[in-house]
């Protein structure tokens, strides 16, 4: 299976590694397309069974799976200079682009001589670390490729097939996300800080009890106040600083920039 990468930026640079990293592809098997060559040579450094090349078309032909990794503002472009590659209907087309909706990209394959099946997928940047959590929508797919895209995503974390509707919504929880829970890292570790912890270790500290606490809750399917309550003796120093927070408006801090976030 080829599959071409349009972008070695950030999300394009961290799928084409999350893949090659599996172990599932050969050499050949995944392309990655960049106008200019440094961040190429960085990717094959790293893997070497990634191809390169600036030539976008010669990327997306033959490929089975076409992954569109760039800006929002040059998505367009892109799949214009593209569109000709999609020449058989069972090629598919991922793109990773926030903001542009299934009915944008039909629009703009609309004289392709194949329509493709489209995926949106948007990964967080933990996808670097095979740790994202990814969802996935789906248009014009069968059954059967939608399963290949999800467990190819599974194969880089956690991957949800969810409608378009709440794939944008998913993003505010796990792409901003990322910002929100390690802005708490933050907040956490300058108050272990004020406490007499040095700053790295108190980074270190928090980071690994937040992993921790996303453990229990992924691995025992429990709700938060379950596991919560395990460390809330009545009367106890947790529930202090837990009121105190609350009464410091944690709650609803958070509920209110996820809002923000998500323009509600
Ligand atoms: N970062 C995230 O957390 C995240 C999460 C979900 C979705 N996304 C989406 O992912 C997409 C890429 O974001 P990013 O953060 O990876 O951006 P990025 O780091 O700027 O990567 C974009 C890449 O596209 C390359 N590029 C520019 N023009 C091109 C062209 N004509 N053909 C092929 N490649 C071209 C750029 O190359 P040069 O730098 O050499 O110009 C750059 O390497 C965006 O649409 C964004 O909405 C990002």
């Amino acid at each position: 299976m080829k599959i071409a990468i349009i972008g070695a930026g950030n999300m394009g640079g961290a799928i084409a590694c999350g893949l090659a990293a599996t172990g599932h592809f050969s050499e050949g098997e995944i392309v990655c397309s960049n106008p200019s060559m440094p961040k190429l040579e960085r990717l094959k450094q790293q893997y070497d069974i990634i191809s390169v090349t600036t030539n976008n078309q010669e990327a997306a032909k033959g490929a089975d799976i076409v992954v569109l990794a760039v800006k929002p503002w040059l998505a367009e472009g892109v799949v214009n200079e593209i569109k000709e590659t999609f020449d058989s209907p069972e090629k598919m087309l991922i793109s990773v682009v926030a903001e542009k909706s299934f009915s944008t990209l039909r629009e703009w394959l609309a004289d392709a001589e194949c329509q493709p099946a489209i995926f949106r997928v948007i990964p967080n940047t933990a996808i670097s670390v095979g740790e994202s959590m990814t969802f996935v929508a789906a248009n014009g797919a069968t059954e059967e490729q939608t399963e290949l895209i999800v467990k190819i995503f599974e194969y880089m974390g956690e991957a949800m097939l969810v409608s378009e509707k709440i794939l944008e919504v998913g993003m505010v929880l796990a792409s901003c996300g990322i910002a929100f829970a390690l802005r708490y890292v933050r907040a956490a570790a300058e108050g272990g800080v004020e406490l007499g912890v040095p700053a790295q270790q108190a980074t270190r500290i928090v980071a690994a009890t937040l992993k921790g606490a996303a453990e229990l809750l992924l691995r025992n399917d429990s709700h938060p106040e379950q596991e919560i309550d395990k460390v809330t003796t009545a009367g106890g120093i947790t529930i202090k600083g837990l009121n105190e927070m609350e009464h410091a408006g944690f709650t609803s801090a958070v509920i209110r920039g996820l809002k923000a976030s998500a323009g509600k």
